[in-house]
């Protein structure tokens, strides 16, 4: 009882010494400034155990195609922190490299850019090598793969239908003339900053994945994602082919229009970027271009 009151009152310190913490390199990064919040705090809890060896239980889905009959279940692992890196990918090396060398996941750059680790940590999509561990020992971490999606071995998720999506909205440079100087395509600095918040995107595919419209029609509706990248290249000051892009995206209507501005992308992206915004603006950037009389017919396909 003493002990479980002392840990809460511990909590409540790291919690508050974590936030008072100024994380100058962060501006503008909320996500990342959580997150460095989360590891102050988590550190401070750690130190204020009492435990020499704090060990926290983390369940983690199995399932492999080398035995089909048998049913997807979640693997206890117990991981002393005290000897563990800070973040959930930390915890997934250790166990793969020392405990169970079958454990598949993917990983590449550790550090947010690859896009690799994508996963569901305790309910929420992220990449696990930004995500800190949760230091309280009390309750386990629960690690599934991104929802939604075909597994092809525990963590490990097929992404063949949302790389052909991004791919279908072209995502490269497309221009009708060559460049006024022979060399480049250049573009002003207010011009060049219209594309930030979009170009940072790693593709990790948690918000595609988190999106209620994309589990029901993963086949019609782009995505977050790809969306978010199609808005990229419309935005983009060097581009030629915006009317084209926004044809390309509405000639069937359910690729763009089924996003029903949830908002769930926006919440789970662990780049801090908001695609519900991008598609937004695509939306209403193709409203605008509409003759006004096809704008009734059109509605009545999109939301009817
Ligand atoms: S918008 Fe964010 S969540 Fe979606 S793929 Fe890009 S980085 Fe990942
Ligand atoms: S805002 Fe649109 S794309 Fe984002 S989660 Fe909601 S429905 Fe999906
Ligand atoms: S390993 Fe590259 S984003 Fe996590």
């Amino acid at each position: 009882m003493l002990r479980n009151i002392y840990r809460r009152v511990g909590d409540i310190i790291s919690k508050i010494e974590s936030k008072n913490r100024d994380f100058p390199t962060l501006k503008g990064h909320p996500a990342a400034q959580q997150h460095a919040e989360e590891i102050v705090g988590s550190h401070h809890m750690l130190k204020r155990s009492n435990e020499n060896n704090p060990t926290k239980e983390f369940k983690i889905y199995r399932w492999s195609p080398d035995h089909p009959n048998q049913k997807p279940f979640l693997q206890s692992y117990f991981v002393d922190l005290s000897k563990c890196g800070p973040m959930v990918l930390d915890v997934l090396q250790k166990i793969k490299a020392e405990e169970d060398s079958s454990l598949s996941y993917r990983r590449s750059c550790r550090e947010g850019i690859c896009g690799s680790c994508a996963m569901n940590i305790d309910g929420t999509n992220t990449v696990a090598c930004l995500k800190p561990i949760s230091a309280d020992t009390r309750t386990a971490t629960v690690i599934t793969p991104l929802p939604h999606m075909y597994v092809i071995k525990d963590l490990v998720v097929d992404l063949t239908n949302f790389y052909q999506q991004y791919k279908s909205i072209e995502p490269w440079l497309k221009t009708k003339r060559p460049p006024p100087n022979g060399r480049e395509y250049r573009q002003s600095i207010a011009e060049r900053k219209r594309l930030d918040g979009l170009y940072e995107c790693i593709l990790c595919a948690c918000c595609t994945t988190s999106c209620p419209s994309y589990w029901w029609n993963p086949e019609e509706f782009h995505g977050p994602a790809a969306l978010l990248h199609a808005y990229r290249w419309i935005t983009d000051s060097r581009d030629e082919f915006t009317e084209e892009r926004l044809q390309a995206l509405t000639e069937d209507h359910t690729r763009l229009y089924r996003c029903r501005t949830i908002k769930n992308c926006t919440v789970t992206c662990p780049k801090s970027l908001d695609p519900a915004n991008a598609i937004h603006k695509m939306k209403t950037k193709h409203l605008l271009s509409r003759p006004m009389e096809k704008t009734e017919e059109e509605d009545a396909k999109a939301f009817g």
